[in-house]
């Protein structure tokens, strides 16, 4: 049987840095978002840590809403076409949409949630990602904010999961 302390890596991000990292992109997103309609869109559920804490660092009037997508694999490997689990409550017309995601691997899921999005026309639509992993992308997807790069590991905590475990850990790890 796995334990918790044998499948838990090299730590790749801590607590502290994680928390700086917060400060510094709220700061930017409240000067990027001074009078326009923010509205964050949390993906469920590896972002939901995340978009908690970084919301509690945006000073701009903004509202929350929450979308849980899960991939159609037709095979072993994800098409990237999404299936919406739950939708955001509310219409997103001449809104301006920040995304935020976990980690952007393909970059497969986002694309197309991006793309399904797009044509509810709002006033704008960002990508803020907790990670990035460049090394595998697959879709022409820029995110506008970046928490961290992190190498081409599988990484778990700070809402990151294998198989639904370790999303409570309070940093970002590497999988054993
Ligand atoms: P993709 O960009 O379409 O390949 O899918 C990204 C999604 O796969 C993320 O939102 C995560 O839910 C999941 N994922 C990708 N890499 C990792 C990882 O290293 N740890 C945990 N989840 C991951
Ligand atoms: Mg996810």
């Amino acid at each position: 049987m796995i334990t918790i302390v044998e499948a838990i890596g090299r730590i790749l991000v801590s607590e502290e840095q994680i928390s700086a990292r917060m400060e510094e992109l709220g700061r930017q997103i409240s000067e990027d978002y001074q009078g326009k309609e923010l509205m964050l869109v949390c993906v469920l559920k590896g972002s939901f840590l995340f978009a908690a804490d970084l919301m509690r660092k945006i000073t701009v009037p903004c509202q929350i809403d929450f979308m849980c997508v899960s991939s159609y694999s037709g095979g072993v490997k994800s098409s990237g076409l999404v299936k919406i689990l739950k939708d955001v409550s509310e219409p997103i017309e001449g809104k301006d949409i920040l995304i935020i995601e976990d980690i952007l691997d393909s970059g497969l899921t986002l694309s197309h949630l991006t793309q399904i999005l797009k044509m509810r026309k709002p006033a704008s639509i960002q990508v803020c990602t907790l990670l990035n992993k460049p090394g595998r992308r697959e879709a022409l997807v820029y995110p506008y904010y970046t928490g961290f790069t992190v190498p081409d590991e599988f990484v778990i905590g700070y809402g990151l999961d294998y198989d639904e475990k370790y999303r409570n850990l309070p940093y970002i790890a590497s999988l054993t």
